[in-house]
């Protein structure tokens, strides 16, 4: 039986499908460790993306909830946080790493509802967001300083200390487990938070806030204000009380985010977007590199900032390449997110009208559409916001397409002749977050990695990794890194003392 089999999910599943909407939803922001109105009132309404229809409303946050938020997350910073002893911050780490395992079905039926996330995918989301909880638990009791040799007069040493009350900036692509790789190493080095979801996607966060609480986690500790970019987000990203901010998005919002943290000296860790290239040579294992290029730009609707959205491949192979992914891109058939179809719908109409906008211009410049390029729908209902599984062919090293980022089923197509070309063309954009690599040949294969500008390169498996692995991008793709024991640096600071002995 597999997680979207389980009768737990079933039974969540046959109600949305009955009801068009779950009962039991988590209504408010959750500030001190419970949930409470919105200061003034407003409420949005949140989308099932494969019906492209509202099935649940909450509340609109503006500048006065994000402050009571703050302040709430400052005064668990300089109390109840600060007395739990790192050994105990870890096992309530663990505890909600368990937590999440044990309610992965109401978590993951959430979130496909919420995200339009394919039900099997939205599992390996809540499998994702475990293992961050899980891995930064122990790190916990080993956040640990240096001594510092000076000379017998003198002794040096430096202590690691929670940057303060970070931000937690959470795009509508990875809800959950974005959420969690940033809000598990900020508690683990002692920090407390306040995360703003995005405004089509404000559920998981509300229960993962709630569940760490049930863990043991402090009221104050996790907060997280739900709304809208402009009324929530950027208070407070320029709230004084705010010492660091982890933002993940688009790369207009992320220099926006960066001016305003600048007006407090606050740190900034930037994720912006992708236009990542998969390295195809003449002489991979054909068969890895088809899946490998297919998941890579069609899990998600390739609504994945690491998305492998170009295919640089070798000539002699390109033909036939094309002609087999295409078979396979058409076999993904659309279907509601929760019924675990090929291809789940994209977040929301505007991102819709987005990725469709970038293939009829691209159309309109007389580029080749292999396969796709248009809306469509579930066929069992005739409704939500799907975009067929797309290839555009031929495209030369400056297209737009090849340039921007789609955000969407869309792959990009280059040809190269001389491995050189490879990594030129591979090179080529302003982002710089992935690079993939199928090739037979281990030497070629770490030389393009030496090469590649990204901030990680996968070889012969696109997105391999996980939460130890660090990651983050390069020039337009942001700066930092999350994951990893690299992802905790972010919200430790080092005091250094030093002292006359004598
Ligand atoms: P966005 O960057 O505007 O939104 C991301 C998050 O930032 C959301 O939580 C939003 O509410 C928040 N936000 C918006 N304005 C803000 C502000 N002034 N201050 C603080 N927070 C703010 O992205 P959007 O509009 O949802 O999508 C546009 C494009 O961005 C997509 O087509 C895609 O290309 C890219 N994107 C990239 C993501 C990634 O994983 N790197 C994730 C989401 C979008
Ligand atoms: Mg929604």
């Amino acid at each position: 039986m597999s997680a979207p089999d389980h009768p737990q999910a079933s039974a969540l599943v046959a109600e949305v499908m009955a009801t068009g909407a779950l009962t039991g939803l988590p209504q408010g922001h959750f500030i001190d460790g419970g949930f409470v109105a919105a200061a003034g009132g407003a409420l949005m309404d949140t989308f099932d993306p494969s019906r492209g229809k509202a099935f649940a409303t909450f509340a609109a946050g503006d500048a006065q909830d994000i402050d009571r938020a703050v302040g709430s997350a400052r005064r668990a910073l300089a109390s109840n946080w600060r007395r739990t002893t790192p050994a105990e911050r870890g096992r309530i780490l663990q505890r909600a790493a368990a937590l999440i395992r044990a309610e992965s079905h109401r978590l993951a039926v959430v979130e496909a509802l919420d995200a339009g996330k394919r039900l099997s995918e939205a599992y390996g989301d809540v499998g994702s967001a475990a293992r961050a909880f899980e891995y930064y638990a122990g790190a916990c009791d080993k956040l640990q300083g240096d001594t510092i040799p000076l000379d017998d007069d003198h002794l040096a040493y430096t202590v690691l200390e929670p940057v303060g009350v970070c931000a937690q900036i959470v795009p509508w692509n990875y809800p959950l487990a974005t959420m969690a790789r940033g809000v598990a190493p900020a508690l683990a080095a002692g920090c407390t938070v306040v995360v703003k979801p995005a405004e089509t996607t404000p559920l998981t966060a509300l229960l993962l806030s709630d569940l760490l609480c049930r863990a043991g986690l402090p009221p104050g500790v996790c907060n997280v204000v739900t709304g809208t970019g402009t009324e929530a987000g950027a208070p407070l990203v320029a709230h004084p009380g705010i010492q660091h901010v982890t933002f993940t998005g688009s790369v207009a919002t992320g220099i926006g985010v960066m001016q305003a943290a600048a007006t407090q000296v606050t740190h900034v860790l930037l994720e912006l977007g992708g236009k990542s290239p998969v390295v195809v040579m003449g002489d991979c294992d054909v068969e890895q590199a088809l899946q490998g290029v297919l998941g890579a730009i069609y899990e998600n609707a390739g609504q994945i900032c690491s998305a492998g959205s170009r295919l640089v491949i070798a000539r002699p192979l390109h033909e036939r390449f094309v002609q087999a992914l295409a078979e396979r891109a058409r076999a993904l058939t659309p279907g509601h997110a929760l019924t675990d179809p090929g291809l789940g719908p994209v977040n929301s109409a505007a991102q819709l009208a987005r990725i469709d906008g970038h293939v009829q211009r691209a159309r309109a410049r007389g580029v080749r559409v292999v396969t796709g390029g248009h809306p469509t729908t579930d066929p069992a209902s005739g409704r939500g916001w799907f975009f067929e599984p797309t290839i555009l062919d031929g495209l030369s090293p400056d297209d737009p397409a090849v340039q921007q980022e789609i955000f969407g089923p869309v792959l990009c197509v280059q040809v190269f002749d001389e491995p050189e070309e490879a990594l030129a063309l591979a090179n080529g954009t302003d982002y710089a977050l992935v690079a993939g690599v199928y090739t037979r040949d281990f030497a070629a294969a770490h030389r393009l990695a030496r090469e590649l500008d990204a901030g990680q390169v996968y070889i012969n498996e696109y997105f391999a990794g996980g939460i130890q692995v660090p990651f983050g991008g390069n020039r337009h793709s942001g700066f930092g890194r999350e994951r990893g024991l690299e992802g905790l640096r972010n919200y430790c600071r080092i005091k250094s003392v030093a002292a006359r002995l004598s």
